[in-house]
């Protein structure tokens, strides 16, 4: 009764006002419905479980040690490393050649001092990403100043 005085519809419909409650219900309804169903799939739980444990362990390494501060993913990143998103699939590189760096690090790289199973799973974590796309500019598309020839 209040509320029908506080808010003045422009329709004089008598009706209106009791689909009000209704509609109120529906919306109430659909917004806990959407909230489980957010809850559940943002869930890190869940998360989890859809990528193997080794590249989730070893993407928490990447993050941990902050690879990223000199290495790119996907050309975003630090840029004193190379980008490391297609390294596992080359063929002049891949996993043995990445597995070295890692472990020992070289007078421009850190050596993290992680044991053979975290190396593995950063590995993991690596080839993982190479599957997901190539951003890795063939040298043919580079112009001698530096900047990306798009065709
Ligand atoms: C302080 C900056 C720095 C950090 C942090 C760093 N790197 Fe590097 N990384 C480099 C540099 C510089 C090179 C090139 C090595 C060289 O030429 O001496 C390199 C090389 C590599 C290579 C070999 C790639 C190639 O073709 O030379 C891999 C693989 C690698 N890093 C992985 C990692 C991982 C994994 C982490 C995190 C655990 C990490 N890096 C953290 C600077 C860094």
């Amino acid at each position: 009764m209040y509320l029908k005085e506080a808010i003045s519809l422009p329709v004089d419909n008598p009706y209106l006002y009791q689909m009000i409650p209704k509609t109120w219900c529906f919306l109430f309804t659909l917004f806990v419905f959407y909230s489980t169903l957010v809850y559940i799939y943002s869930n890190p739980e869940t998360q989890k479980t859809k990528v193997p444990k080794d590249v989730y362990a070893g993407m928490n390494i990447w993050q941990q040690k902050n690879c990223h501060t000199c290495h790119q993913l996907y050309g975003l990143g630090g840029y004193m490393g190379p980008d490391l998103t297609n390294m596992a699939s080359d063929k002049t590189k891949g996993p043995a050649y990445m597995k070295v760096f890692i472990q020992y690090g070289t007078n421009k790289m850190p050596n993290f001092h992680l044991t053979e199973t975290e190396v593995d799973q950063v590995i993991a974590f690596l080839k993982w990403v190479d599957k997901s796309g190539k951003t890795r500019v063939s040298p043919q598309s580079v112009h001698w100043t530096g900047t990306y020839i798009i065709n």
